[in-house]
Protein backbone atom coordinates (compact mmCIF):
# COMPACT_ATOMS: atom_id res chain seq x y z
CA UNK A 1 0.00 0.00 0.00
CA UNK A 2 0.80 3.45 -0.64
CA UNK A 3 1.30 5.48 2.27
CA UNK A 4 2.06 9.27 1.44
CA UNK A 5 3.81 8.21 -1.49
CA UNK A 6 6.16 5.15 0.12
CA UNK A 7 5.64 1.90 -0.31
CA UNK A 8 4.18 0.50 3.00
CA UNK A 9 3.23 -2.93 4.35
CA UNK A 10 0.96 -3.29 7.31
CA UNK A 11 4.26 -5.50 9.19
CA UNK A 12 7.31 -6.42 8.35
CA UNK A 13 10.40 -7.19 10.01
CA UNK A 14 13.58 -4.96 10.01
CA UNK A 15 16.65 -7.23 9.90
CA UNK A 16 18.80 -4.29 11.02
CA UNK A 17 17.54 -3.84 14.06
CA UNK A 18 16.26 -7.40 14.76
CA UNK A 19 12.73 -5.25 14.85
CA UNK A 20 9.05 -6.39 13.88
CA UNK A 21 7.46 -3.33 12.97
CA UNK A 22 3.29 -2.85 12.89
CA UNK A 23 1.27 0.00 11.63
CA UNK A 24 -0.34 1.11 14.98
CA UNK A 25 -4.43 1.00 13.89
CA UNK A 26 -5.49 2.32 17.18
CA UNK A 27 -3.89 5.86 15.89
CA UNK A 28 -5.68 5.95 12.50
CA UNK A 29 -6.61 7.88 10.74
CA UNK A 30 -5.45 11.23 13.25
CA UNK A 31 -1.86 9.91 13.41
CA UNK A 32 0.40 7.22 11.23
CA UNK A 33 2.60 5.74 13.91
CA UNK A 34 5.41 2.85 13.42
CA UNK A 35 5.26 0.62 16.39
CA UNK A 36 8.36 -2.41 17.44
CA UNK A 37 6.97 -5.49 18.60
CA UNK A 38 9.63 -5.69 21.34
CA UNK A 39 9.19 -9.49 22.84
CA UNK A 40 6.05 -12.13 22.86
CA UNK A 41 4.08 -9.52 25.37
CA UNK A 42 4.17 -6.44 23.08
CA UNK A 43 2.96 -9.07 20.09
CA UNK A 44 0.00 -10.03 22.30
CA UNK A 45 -0.83 -6.31 23.08
CA UNK A 46 -0.88 -5.58 19.68
CA UNK A 47 -3.43 -8.18 18.60
CA UNK A 48 -5.73 -7.79 21.40
CA UNK A 49 -5.38 -4.18 21.61
CA UNK A 50 -5.91 -4.05 17.85
CA UNK A 51 -3.02 -2.13 16.79
CA UNK A 52 -3.20 -5.06 14.51
CA UNK A 53 -6.34 -6.35 13.07
CA UNK A 54 -7.89 -8.45 10.43
CA UNK A 55 -7.83 -12.15 10.19
CA UNK A 56 -5.08 -12.58 8.10
CA UNK A 57 -2.97 -9.56 9.52
CA UNK A 58 -3.99 -11.32 13.22
CA UNK A 59 -2.17 -14.54 11.59
CA UNK A 60 0.87 -12.93 10.51
CA UNK A 61 1.41 -10.88 13.76
CA UNK A 62 0.49 -14.44 15.59
CA UNK A 63 3.76 -16.12 13.19
CA UNK A 64 6.03 -13.29 14.14
CA UNK A 65 4.93 -13.28 17.88
CA UNK A 66 6.45 -16.94 18.34
CA UNK A 67 9.12 -15.64 16.99
CA UNK A 68 9.56 -13.29 19.19
CA UNK A 69 8.51 -15.47 21.75
CA UNK A 70 11.24 -17.97 21.03
CA UNK A 71 13.93 -15.27 20.89
CA UNK A 72 13.64 -14.51 24.52
CA UNK A 73 13.10 -18.72 25.26
CA UNK A 74 13.62 -21.00 22.61
CA UNK A 75 12.27 -23.63 24.74
CA UNK A 76 8.72 -22.38 25.14
CA UNK A 77 6.86 -23.26 22.20
CA UNK A 78 3.67 -24.11 23.87
CA UNK A 79 3.49 -21.69 26.35
CA UNK A 80 4.30 -19.34 23.57
CA UNK A 81 1.51 -20.57 21.14
CA UNK A 82 -0.61 -20.73 24.42
CA UNK A 83 -0.80 -17.11 25.06
CA UNK A 84 -0.91 -15.74 21.86
CA UNK A 85 -4.48 -18.36 21.20
CA UNK A 86 -5.92 -16.73 23.72
CA UNK A 87 -5.84 -12.75 22.56
CA UNK A 88 -8.87 -12.78 20.37
CA UNK A 89 -11.16 -15.59 19.56
CA UNK A 90 -13.21 -15.39 16.27
CA UNK A 91 -10.41 -14.89 13.16
CA UNK A 92 -9.59 -18.87 12.89
CA UNK A 93 -6.11 -17.37 10.86
CA UNK A 94 -5.03 -17.00 14.13
CA UNK A 95 -5.22 -20.75 14.87
CA UNK A 96 -3.99 -21.56 11.65
CA UNK A 97 -0.52 -19.66 11.68
CA UNK A 98 0.12 -20.77 15.38
CA UNK A 99 -0.57 -24.60 13.88
CA UNK A 100 1.91 -23.64 11.29
CA UNK A 101 4.40 -22.80 14.06
CA UNK A 102 3.69 -26.05 15.65
CA UNK A 103 4.27 -28.41 13.03
CA UNK A 104 7.03 -26.51 11.53
CA UNK A 105 9.26 -25.85 14.85
CA UNK A 106 8.15 -28.96 17.51
CA UNK A 107 10.26 -31.08 16.10
CA UNK A 108 13.83 -29.45 15.67
CA UNK A 109 16.48 -29.14 17.78
CA UNK A 110 16.35 -26.27 20.29
CA UNK A 111 19.31 -24.17 18.95
CA UNK A 112 17.80 -23.85 15.49
CA UNK A 113 13.88 -23.09 16.51
CA UNK A 114 14.37 -19.13 16.71
CA UNK A 115 16.14 -18.80 13.15
CA UNK A 116 13.38 -21.30 11.64
CA UNK A 117 10.58 -19.50 13.37
CA UNK A 118 11.99 -16.01 12.04
CA UNK A 119 12.11 -18.01 8.22
CA UNK A 120 8.52 -18.77 8.63
CA UNK A 121 7.51 -15.86 9.83
CA UNK A 122 8.79 -13.99 6.89
CA UNK A 123 7.56 -16.66 4.81
CA UNK A 124 3.84 -16.42 5.98
CA UNK A 125 4.25 -12.66 5.49
CA UNK A 126 4.96 -12.85 2.15
CA UNK A 127 2.68 -15.39 1.36
CA UNK A 128 -0.19 -13.24 2.27
CA UNK A 129 0.81 -10.32 -0.31
CA UNK A 130 0.64 -12.89 -3.16
CA UNK A 131 -2.12 -14.79 -2.06
CA UNK A 132 -4.38 -11.68 -1.93
CA UNK A 133 -2.87 -10.42 -4.89
CA UNK A 134 -4.40 -13.30 -6.32
CA UNK A 135 -7.64 -13.20 -4.41
CA UNK A 136 -7.67 -9.16 -6.06
CA UNK A 137 -7.36 -10.64 -9.38
CA UNK A 138 -10.12 -13.13 -9.30
CA UNK A 139 -12.32 -10.87 -7.89
CA UNK A 140 -11.82 -7.99 -10.54
CA UNK A 141 -12.65 -10.54 -12.94
CA UNK A 142 -15.89 -11.05 -11.59
CA UNK A 143 -16.44 -6.98 -11.40
CA UNK A 144 -15.15 -6.44 -14.99
CA UNK A 145 -17.77 -8.96 -16.43
CA UNK A 146 -20.52 -6.61 -13.99
CA UNK A 147 -19.12 -3.56 -15.33
CA UNK A 148 -19.58 -4.85 -19.04
CA UNK A 149 -22.97 -5.40 -18.19
CA UNK A 150 -23.63 -1.70 -16.35
CA UNK A 151 -21.28 0.47 -17.96
CA UNK A 152 -24.21 1.54 -20.79
CA UNK A 153 -26.52 2.93 -18.02
CA UNK A 154 -24.02 4.42 -15.17
CA UNK A 155 -20.80 5.71 -14.84
CA UNK A 156 -19.34 4.21 -11.87
CA UNK A 157 -19.33 0.49 -10.33
CA UNK A 158 -20.75 1.19 -7.24
CA UNK A 159 -19.43 -1.72 -4.66
CA UNK A 160 -20.47 -1.33 -0.70
CA UNK A 161 -17.95 -2.73 1.75
CA UNK A 162 -18.36 -3.22 5.57
CA UNK A 163 -15.66 -2.92 7.82
CA UNK A 164 -11.75 -2.84 6.91
CA UNK A 165 -10.59 -5.66 4.50
CA UNK A 166 -8.23 -3.87 2.88
CA UNK A 167 -4.08 -3.68 3.13
CA UNK A 168 -4.48 -2.54 6.89
CA UNK A 169 -6.54 -6.01 7.67
CA UNK A 170 -3.72 -8.09 5.77
CA UNK A 171 0.01 -7.25 4.97
CA UNK A 172 -0.63 -5.61 1.80
CA UNK A 173 -3.39 -5.21 -0.95
CA UNK A 174 -6.43 -6.46 1.15
CA UNK A 175 -9.36 -9.13 0.90
CA UNK A 176 -12.64 -7.67 -0.88
CA UNK A 177 -10.03 -4.37 -1.22
CA UNK A 178 -7.73 -6.09 -3.16
CA UNK A 179 -10.94 -7.05 -5.31
CA UNK A 180 -11.35 -3.08 -5.47
CA UNK A 181 -7.64 -2.17 -6.35
CA UNK A 182 -7.03 -4.25 -9.34
CA UNK A 183 -10.48 -3.77 -10.33
CA UNK A 184 -9.45 0.41 -10.67
CA UNK A 185 -5.66 -1.32 -12.05
CA UNK A 186 -7.79 -2.89 -14.62
CA UNK A 187 -9.47 0.68 -15.55
CA UNK A 188 -12.87 0.24 -14.01
CA UNK A 189 -14.40 3.48 -12.83
CA UNK A 190 -14.98 2.37 -9.20
CA UNK A 191 -16.75 3.63 -6.78
CA UNK A 192 -17.11 2.59 -2.99
CA UNK A 193 -19.54 3.36 -0.56
CA UNK A 194 -18.10 2.63 3.28
CA UNK A 195 -20.21 0.98 5.62
CA UNK A 196 -18.82 3.52 9.24
CA UNK A 197 -18.90 -0.16 11.08
CA UNK A 198 -19.94 0.41 14.46
CA UNK A 199 -19.15 0.10 17.25
CA UNK A 200 -15.08 0.70 16.37
CA UNK A 201 -15.61 2.43 12.63
CA UNK A 202 -13.39 0.37 11.19
CA UNK A 203 -15.01 1.51 8.15
CA UNK A 204 -14.81 4.95 8.70
CA UNK A 205 -11.29 5.25 10.12
CA UNK A 206 -9.21 2.80 8.04
CA UNK A 207 -11.15 1.86 5.20
CA UNK A 208 -11.74 5.48 4.24
CA UNK A 209 -7.96 5.78 5.05
CA UNK A 210 -6.50 4.05 3.11
CA UNK A 211 -9.16 4.52 -0.19
CA UNK A 212 -7.77 8.11 0.25
CA UNK A 213 -4.08 7.20 0.38
CA UNK A 214 -4.89 4.98 -2.58
CA UNK A 215 -6.78 7.94 -4.55
CA UNK A 216 -10.19 5.33 -5.11
CA UNK A 217 -13.55 7.67 -5.06
CA UNK A 218 -15.78 6.28 -1.91
CA UNK A 219 -18.08 7.64 0.14
CA UNK A 220 -18.36 6.99 3.90
CA UNK A 221 -22.29 5.99 5.20
CA UNK A 222 -23.56 5.16 8.51
CA UNK A 223 -24.19 1.37 8.91
CA UNK A 224 -27.82 1.67 8.26
CA UNK A 225 -28.03 3.31 4.77
CA UNK A 226 -27.09 0.39 2.67
CA UNK A 227 -30.37 -1.24 2.71
CA UNK A 228 -31.34 2.46 1.41
CA UNK A 229 -29.57 2.50 -1.24
CA UNK A 230 -29.43 -0.39 -2.44
CA UNK A 231 -33.37 -0.11 -3.11
CA UNK A 232 -32.29 2.92 -4.78
CA UNK A 233 -30.24 1.22 -7.33
CA UNK A 234 -27.14 2.57 -6.19
CA UNK A 235 -25.36 -0.10 -5.09
CA UNK A 236 -24.13 -2.41 -7.87
CA UNK A 237 -22.16 -5.35 -5.79
CA UNK A 238 -21.49 -6.22 -1.91
CA UNK A 239 -17.87 -7.30 -1.28
CA UNK A 240 -16.32 -8.29 2.24
CA UNK A 241 -14.37 -10.19 3.93
CA UNK A 242 -14.16 -13.12 6.32
CA UNK A 243 -12.62 -14.03 9.85
CA UNK A 244 -14.06 -17.67 9.75
CA UNK A 245 -15.90 -19.50 7.09
CA UNK A 246 -16.90 -23.01 7.26
CA UNK A 247 -16.93 -25.94 5.50
CA UNK A 248 -20.79 -25.10 4.14
CA UNK A 249 -19.73 -21.80 3.30
CA UNK A 250 -21.38 -20.31 6.10
CA UNK A 251 -19.17 -16.75 6.88
CA UNK A 252 -18.84 -14.88 9.92
CA UNK A 253 -17.49 -11.46 9.21
CA UNK A 254 -17.85 -8.15 11.04
CA UNK A 255 -20.87 -7.17 12.80
CA UNK A 256 -23.59 -5.85 10.80
CA UNK A 257 -22.59 -8.00 7.47
CA UNK A 258 -25.43 -10.83 8.11
CA UNK A 259 -27.81 -7.33 7.80
CA UNK A 260 -26.05 -6.06 4.03
CA UNK A 261 -26.26 -9.65 2.87
CA UNK A 262 -29.83 -9.76 3.72
CA UNK A 263 -30.43 -6.65 1.82
CA UNK A 264 -28.50 -7.45 -0.89
CA UNK A 265 -30.48 -10.44 -1.40
CA UNK A 266 -33.67 -9.11 -0.79
CA UNK A 267 -32.87 -7.09 -4.09
CA UNK A 268 -31.25 -8.98 -6.17
CA UNK A 269 -27.50 -7.62 -5.69
CA UNK A 270 -24.66 -9.97 -5.87
CA UNK A 271 -22.88 -10.53 -2.19
CA UNK A 272 -19.12 -11.47 -2.46
CA UNK A 273 -16.86 -12.56 0.07
CA UNK A 274 -13.11 -12.45 -0.75
CA UNK A 275 -10.75 -14.87 1.77
CA UNK A 276 -8.40 -16.45 1.43
CA UNK A 277 -7.98 -20.43 2.54
CA UNK A 278 -6.74 -19.56 5.72
CA UNK A 279 -9.47 -18.02 6.56
CA UNK A 280 -11.85 -21.25 5.84
CA UNK A 281 -12.12 -23.41 8.87
CA UNK A 282 -12.27 -26.85 7.12
CA UNK A 283 -13.37 -28.86 10.74
CA UNK A 284 -16.34 -26.57 10.90
CA UNK A 285 -19.64 -28.16 8.90
CA UNK A 286 -21.71 -24.73 9.51
CA UNK A 287 -20.86 -21.76 10.88
CA UNK A 288 -23.87 -20.79 12.85
CA UNK A 289 -23.88 -21.71 16.28
CA UNK A 290 -20.12 -22.80 16.16
CA UNK A 291 -18.23 -20.47 15.64
CA UNK A 292 -17.18 -18.28 18.95
CA UNK A 293 -18.03 -14.90 18.74
CA UNK A 294 -15.97 -12.56 20.45
CA UNK A 295 -17.66 -10.14 22.81
CA UNK A 296 -16.18 -7.43 23.22
CA UNK A 297 -16.13 -4.26 26.03
CA UNK A 298 -19.51 -2.37 26.90
CA UNK A 299 -17.60 1.35 26.52
CA UNK A 300 -17.27 0.44 23.01
CA UNK A 301 -20.90 1.05 22.27
CA UNK A 302 -21.47 3.53 24.85
CA UNK A 303 -18.69 5.96 23.81
CA UNK A 304 -17.40 6.89 20.22
CA UNK A 305 -13.82 7.10 19.92
CA UNK A 306 -12.08 10.28 17.18
CA UNK A 307 -10.31 13.46 17.45
CA UNK A 308 -11.59 16.42 19.99
CA UNK A 309 -11.84 19.88 19.32
CA UNK A 310 -8.34 20.47 20.71
CA UNK A 311 -6.79 17.82 18.08
CA UNK A 312 -6.49 15.24 21.03
CA UNK A 313 -7.76 11.91 20.80
CA UNK A 314 -10.91 11.32 22.85
CA UNK A 315 -13.96 9.71 23.76
CA UNK A 316 -17.74 11.00 23.86
CA UNK A 317 -20.44 8.96 26.04
CA UNK A 318 -23.64 8.35 23.91
CA UNK A 319 -25.39 6.72 26.32
CA UNK A 320 -26.78 7.15 29.72
CA UNK A 321 -24.15 6.02 32.56
CA UNK A 322 -24.95 2.53 33.49
CA UNK A 323 -27.23 1.36 30.46
CA UNK A 324 -26.91 -1.99 29.96
CA UNK A 325 -25.34 -3.02 27.17
CA UNK A 326 -24.58 -6.44 24.71
CA UNK A 327 -21.32 -6.14 22.14
CA UNK A 328 -20.88 -8.83 19.68
CA UNK A 329 -18.04 -8.24 17.30
CA UNK A 330 -19.06 -10.54 14.69
CA UNK A 331 -22.47 -12.11 12.98
CA UNK A 332 -22.56 -14.91 10.69
CA UNK A 333 -23.94 -14.94 7.20
CA UNK A 334 -25.80 -17.94 5.93
CA UNK A 335 -24.18 -19.25 2.90
CA UNK A 336 -27.53 -19.04 1.15
CA UNK A 337 -27.25 -15.31 1.26
CA UNK A 338 -23.65 -15.49 -0.72
CA UNK A 339 -23.00 -15.49 -4.33
CA UNK A 340 -19.45 -16.86 -4.50
CA UNK A 341 -16.14 -17.03 -2.39
CA UNK A 342 -13.30 -15.24 -4.15
CA UNK A 343 -10.19 -16.64 -2.69
CA UNK A 344 -6.82 -16.89 -3.98
CA UNK A 345 -7.56 -19.95 -6.38
CA UNK A 346 -10.50 -18.35 -7.99
CA UNK A 347 -14.77 -17.96 -7.13
CA UNK A 348 -16.29 -20.92 -5.59
CA UNK A 349 -19.63 -21.73 -4.40
CA UNK A 350 -20.47 -21.32 -0.98
CA UNK A 351 -21.42 -24.71 -0.94
CA UNK A 352 -19.82 -27.60 0.83
CA UNK A 353 -18.58 -29.69 -2.04
CA UNK A 354 -16.55 -26.81 -3.93
CA UNK A 355 -15.49 -25.80 -0.54
CA UNK A 356 -14.30 -29.39 0.78
CA UNK A 357 -12.48 -29.37 -2.93
CA UNK A 358 -10.23 -26.81 -1.34
CA UNK A 359 -8.98 -28.67 1.45
CA UNK A 360 -5.76 -30.16 -0.54
CA UNK A 361 -5.01 -26.85 -1.73
CA UNK A 362 -5.37 -25.31 1.69
CA UNK A 363 -3.06 -28.63 3.56
CA UNK A 364 -0.12 -28.37 1.28
O1 LIG B 1 -12.31 -6.78 14.62
P1 LIG B 1 -11.47 -6.70 13.39
O2 LIG B 1 -11.18 -5.29 12.95
O3 LIG B 1 -10.23 -7.55 13.48
O4 LIG B 1 -12.39 -7.34 12.27
C1 LIG B 1 -11.94 -7.39 10.94
C2 LIG B 1 -12.97 -7.89 10.01
O5 LIG B 1 -14.04 -8.26 10.40
C3 LIG B 1 -12.57 -8.03 8.57
O6 LIG B 1 -13.68 -7.81 7.76
C4 LIG B 1 -12.07 -9.45 8.43
O7 LIG B 1 -10.91 -9.67 9.16
C5 LIG B 1 -11.94 -9.98 7.09
S1 LIG B 1 -10.93 -9.10 5.96
C6 LIG B 1 -9.36 -9.35 6.21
Amino acid sequence: MIVNGKNRQSIWYDASGDEVLIIDQTRLPHEFKVLSLVNLESACVAIQSMQVRGAPLIGVTAAYGVYLGLREDPDSLDRVCRALAATRPTAVNLQWALQRCRDRLAGMPLDRRVEQALALAQNIEQEDVAICEAMGEHGADLMEQLWQRKSQDQDHLNILTHCNAGSLATVDWGTAMSVVYKTVQRGVPVHVWVDETRPRNQGAALTCWELGQAAVPHTLIVDNAGGHLMQQGQVDVCVVGSDRTARNGDVCNKIGTYLKALAAYDNGIPFYVALPLSSIDFSLESGLNRIPIEERDSDEVTEVAGIMPDGLPGRVRTAPPGVRTNNPGFDVTPARLVTALITEHGAVKAETEAISALQGAADR
